[in-house]
C-alpha cells in the first residue's frame, strides 16, 4: 500500500458506475477518503458497499447549484479536497444535421461546464492542500469521429482547459492532468439509449482500429487517474495520458 494517498480527501464525479466506481475502490484501497458523486443514489450505495471510507452525495455536475452542493458534500464528509477527480460525462451521438439544441447543451453543460465550475467552487481547497485536478477525457481531437463533434468537442476543450489550468495553478502547488481513455468496457453507450445491436456493431467498428486489439477492462483506466493523483506523481501536470490501447497512434 502506497502511503502517499493515505487519508487524503478524494472528490470523485460520476463515481456510481463504471471507470469512476473503479478508481473509488482504488483509492479507497489507498487509504483515501473518498466522495463519491452522481444523480443515482442507488449505484452511488452500491459504490460505497462495505468500504468505510468512501461516503456518497447526490448531485447533478450540470446543474447551476452543482458545485456549491459537490463542494458542500465534500466539507461535511472529507473537511476539504486534495484531489477532485472530473469523471462525469455523458454521450449523445448526433451527427451534424440531426443535432438537437438541448441534447448538445446537456453535454456541454454536464462534460465542460460542470467540471470548469466546479472545479473553480473548489479552487480555495485545492489550493490549500496543494492538490490536484484529474480530468477524465477522451481520445484526441486530431482526427474526425462522426456524430461526436458535440461529445468530442467538450473532451478537447476539457484537454485545454487541463493545460490552461496546469499554467494558472503551477505557482500555487496544484497539479492538473488529464487521463484520456480509450473504448472501455463500462455502461456509457447504454446510458445514451444505445441497443445492444448498435453497441456490437460500435464494439467491432473500434475493435478492428485498437492495436491491443481489446477494449479496456476500467481497472486498466482507474489505475493511472489514481497514479496521477498521487503525491508521488509530483512533476507531473498539463499532461494528457492517453490510456488507449493505442487507437490514437493507429
Ligand atoms: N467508456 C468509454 O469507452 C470511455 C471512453 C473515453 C472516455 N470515457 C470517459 O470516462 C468517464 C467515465 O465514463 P464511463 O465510461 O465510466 O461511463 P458511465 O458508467 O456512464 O459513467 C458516467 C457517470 O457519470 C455520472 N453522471 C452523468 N451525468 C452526471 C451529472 N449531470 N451529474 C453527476 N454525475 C453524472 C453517471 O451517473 P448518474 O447517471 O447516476 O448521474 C455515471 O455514473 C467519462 O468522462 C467518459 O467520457 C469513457
Amino acid at each position: 500500500m502506497s502511503e502517499s494517498l493515505l487519508d487524503k480527501a478524494v472528490v470523485i464525479t460520476g463515481g456510481g458506475t463504471g471507470i469512476g466506481r473503479v478508481a473509488a475502490h482504488k483509492f479507497a484501497d489507498e487509504g483515501a477518503r473518498v466522495l463519491v458523486v452522481g444523480r443515482s443514489a442507488g449505484s452511488l450505495k452500491e459504490t460505497a458497499e462495505g468500504r468505510a471510507n468512501i461516503s456518497v452525495a447526490t448531485a447533478d455536475v450540470a446543474a447551476p447549484s452543482g458545485p456549491d452542493d459537490i463542494v458542500s458534500a465534500a466539507e461535511s464528509a472529507l473537511g476539504g479536497i486534495d484531489v477532485l477527480v472530473n469523471n462525469a460525462a455523458i454521450t449523445r451521438p448526433q451527427a451534424l444535421g440531426e443535432i438537437d439544441r438541448d441534447v448538445a447543451v446537456t453535454q456541454l453543460h454536464t462534460n465542460l461546464l460542470g467540471p470548469l465550475l466546479l472545479t473553480q467552487r473548489a479552487l480555495p481547497h485545492l489550493v490549500a492542500a496543494r492538490g490536484t485536478v484529474v480530468n477524465v477525457t477522451s481520445v484526441s481531437g486530431a482526427r474526425g469521429w462522426p456524430a461526436n463533434s458535440v461529445y468530442g468537442g467538450t473532451k478537447v476543450a476539457l484537454d485545454f482547459m487541463t493545460r490552461t489550468w496546469a499554467v494558472e495553478l503551477g505557482s500555487r502547488g496544484v497539479r492538473v492532468v488529464s487521463v484520456a481513455p480509450g473504448v472501455t468496457q463500462t455502461p456509457m453507450l447504454e446510458h445514451a439509449g444505445f441497443t445492444q445491436e448498435q453497441m456490437e456493431t460500435s464494439r467491432e467498428f473500434f475493435l478492428s482500429r485498437i492495436p491491443l486489439g481489446r477494449i479496456a477492462d476500467p481497472e486498466e483506466i482507474a489505475r493511472w487517474i489514481v497514479r496521477v493523483a498521487d503525491p508521488g506523481a509530483s512533476y507531473l501536470t498539463g499532461a494528457v495520458l492517453r490510456v488507449d490501447g493505442g487507437i490514437n497512434v493507429a
